[in-house]
């Protein structure tokens, strides 16, 4: 794999009106998804459901990549075509969630640190047979009074500085996800404040690791206002506030933006996005990398066995997302909540 081919890579993760569906749900998230439908959280049930997501027709017209967990890239469809290949076949780049998860950082009442390195590199290559070609690796910031402190920056983004170095050594592209997560009743302004300071980090540590900018991707929060803050930020501001953060933080050499949802409402992280991509030329690719906000619907219409209502309801998130790439997205309704 060289220079080129990774590039080539980084830039159709982003291809114009396509984002990435994140299905890396570790087995512990997937299962409370599930509870929510009360399916029980089966091998076979998680197979299912991602037979039907990756499915459906029509799909590989938004989504350009789909990020897998270590359980499902060794899974098959149930004419036994391995779901790596399925994707492949569609013309859909599978990838790979490779952290751990985010454990408690020890001395730092509140606050997390991701791991997953030891052994790390034994890994990439197994996933790269596999069929990978990308991964992701998130941290996790958490928003208090007196959090998040310079430590926890720090070790957060030498892990992710880690992680990506040893990714693009291994042939894959690499998405960066710091996530500053929207829990609690902070303003908009904290939420820039934290965002920045992340970033700035994670960006210093990426350099310091001789990370190349061009074959990677970042998957970073919008800036928002906290889930309980009584003053919620419009559409308009949480676009303009992102927006600023990325310019301050982001060198112009990173070919894409790929936004997490982290919680907002699947309208409400289609209209962010529209709104971004409609105030100017940015100079990356303002897309989407979301989990909730484009598999909630399909989940509940899914319901463990009706397959064809599933996959209409991932369709229709997708291509409202894929229309919000060009800021095309119409205006469906003018109440901004968040979902609870
Ligand atoms: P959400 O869009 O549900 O936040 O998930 C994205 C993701 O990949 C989190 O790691």
């Amino acid at each position: 794999m060289n220079a080129n081919e990774l590039e080539s890579i980084a830039q159709a993760l982003v291809a114009p009106g396509k984002g990435i569906l994140a299905a890396d749900e570790s087995t512990p998230t997937i299962t409370k998804r599930f509870e929510a439908i009360n399916l029980p959280s089966t091998e076979e049930h998680r197979r299912a459901y991602r037979e039907m997501l990756f499915t459906t027709p029509g799909l590989e017209n938004f989504i350009s990549a789909v990020i897998l967990f270590d359980e499902t890239i060794r899974q098959k469809a149930a004419d036994g075509t391995p779901f790596p290949e399925l994707l492949r076949q569609k013309g859909i780049i599978p990838g790979i969630k490779v952290d751990k998860g985010a454990k408690p950082l020890a001395l730092f009442p509140g606050e997390k640190v991701t791991e997953g390195l030891d052994g790390l590199r034994g890994r990439l290559a197994e996933y790269v047979d596999l069929g990978a070609r990308f991964t992701k690796w998130r941290a996790v910031i958490r928003i208090d009074d007196a959090i998040p402190t310079p430590a926890c920056l720090a070790a957060n983004a030498h892990a992710l500085a880690r992680f990506a170095a040893l990714s693009q050594e291994a042939g894959l592209v690499p998405i960066v996800e710091p996530e500053v997560l929207m829990d609690g009743d902070h303003t908009l302004e904290r939420c820039e404040e934290v965002t920045t300071a992340t970033q700035r980090m994670v960006f210093r540590e990426l350099a310091e690791y001789r990370v190349v900018f061009e074959q990677m991707l970042l998957k970073p929060n919008m800036v928002t206002s906290g889930k309980d803050c009584p003053n919620q930020a419009s559409v308009r501001e949480v676009a303009e506030a992102t927006l600023r953060v990325l310019r301050h933080t982001v060198p112009a050499a990173v070919p894409g933006i790929v936004f997490l949802s982290g919680g907002q409402s699947d309208e409400l992280a289609t209209r962010h996005l529209n709104a971004m991509n409609q105030i100017d030329k940015a100079p990356w690719q303002l897309s989407f990398s979301y989990g909730r906000a484009l598999q909630s619907a399909a989940l509940q219409a899914w319901h463990g066995s009706d397959v064809l209502a599933g996959q209409r309801a991932l369709l229709q998130r997708a291509q409202s997302n894929s229309a919000a790439r060009y800021g095309r997205y119409p205006e469906e309704s003018q109440t901004e909540k968040l979902a609870a």
